[in-house]
C-alpha cells in the first residue's frame, strides 16, 4: 500500500524557500518498516538532501525522536503500519530550534544537563568492596535510569516552551536519580540552584514529560520527589541554625 508522507522541510540556505514547508512523497513502505525506514527509503529513492537523525534504530540511542502524525516519539520505534492511516505528517522536534528539516538544535537540552553534572559524584578513595547499592536504594531511581536522552520530555513541556531558562524534566529528574543514590556525594550547595522557578518550582506538573517518554520514565514524577528533598534539605539547615 502506497503512503503519503507530508514531511516539514527547512533550509536555512535554500534561498528558494526561505520559510519551511511541508512537502509530501510517495511511497510504499514494506509491511513492518518503521518510520526511520520509510525516512532512509524516501531520502535514498527520492530526495538525497531529507535530513533527519538516526544511529541505532533500536530505540536506544534517543537521537530520532520527532512528531509524527501530531505525538512525539521515536521514528524507529513507530511502525507505518500502526499509524493506521495512509497519510502521515512527520514534524521536528518542537520547543527547539530547526536545523535543517527533521533535525534539530539539543544544545538547551543538553546545556541544561550539564548544568546538573549528570555523573555520580565520590570524595575520596572509593570503598574497598566498590561502590555498592542496595536493591531498595536501586529501586527507587532506577526508572530515572533507563533515560536515553532523546528529548521527547523537554519537547512535550509547556514550560519549556515558553521559558528557555528552565531546565526541563529529564534534567531535574537525572538530578533527583543522583541526589538520592547513596553513593553519591555531591554537597547540598551543589544542587541548592535548581530552587528557583527555573528549576524544580517552574513545572506545571501537567505531566506531559511522563505521558510521551519511549521509555516509561516518569520525569515529572522525579521532580515531585526532588522537591519534597529540596523542602527536607532546606528546613534540616533551618532548625540546624536556631540555638
Ligand atoms: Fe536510536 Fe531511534 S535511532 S533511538
Amino acid at each position: 500500500m502506497e503512503y503519503i508522507f507530508k514531511i516539514f522541510r527547512f533550509d536555512p540556505k535554500d534561498e528558494k524557500h526561505p520559510r519551511s514547508y511541508f512537502q509530501e512523497f510517495l511511497h510504499e513502505p514494506g509491511p513492518n518498516d518503521s518510520i526511520i525506514e520509510a525516512l532512509m527509503a524516501i531520502r535514498n529513492q527520492q530526495d538525497p538532501t531529507l535530513s533527519f537523525r538516526y544511529s541505532c534504530r533500536e530505540a536506544i540511542c534517543g537521537s530520532c525522536a520527532m512528531v509524527i502524525n501530531g505525538t512525539i516519539s521515536l521514528a524507529c520505534k513507530t511502525t507505518v503500519a500502526s499509524l493506521n492511516t495512509p497519510l502521515i505528517t512527520i514534524e521536528p522536534l518542537p520547543n527547539l530550534k530547526v536545523q535543517k528539516d527533521l533535525m534539530v538544535d539539543m544544545e538547551p537540552f543538553f546545556s541544561a544537563l550539564e548544568q546538573i553534572k549528570p555523573y555520580l559524584q565520590s570524595n575520596g578513595e572509593p570503598p574497598p568492596e566498590g561502590h555498592k547499592i542496595e536493591e531498595k536504594d536501586m529501586e527507587k531511581i532506577d526508572q530515572f535510569t533507563t533515560c536515553i536522552m532523546c528529548g521527547c520530555c523537554y519537547s512535550a513541556c509547556p514550560v519549556a516552551s515558553r521559558d528557555e531558562r528552565y531546565l526541563g524534566p529529564i534534567a531535574l529528574a537525572k538530578l533527583y536519580r543522583f541526589v538520592q543514590d547513596p553513593r553519591d556525594r555531591r554537597d547540598f550547595s551543589d544542587w541548592v540552584h535548581v530552587n528557583s522557578p527555573k528549576g524544580l518550582w517552574g513545572c506545571d506538573t501537567v505531566f506531559k514529560c511522563n505521558d510521551v517518554c519511549p521509555k516509561k520514565v516518569r520525569p515529572a514524577d522525579g521532580i515531585i520527589a526532588l522537591r519534597k528533598k529540596m523542602i527536607i534539605e532546606k528546613s534540616k539547615r533551618i532548625f540546624k541554625r536556631k540555638p
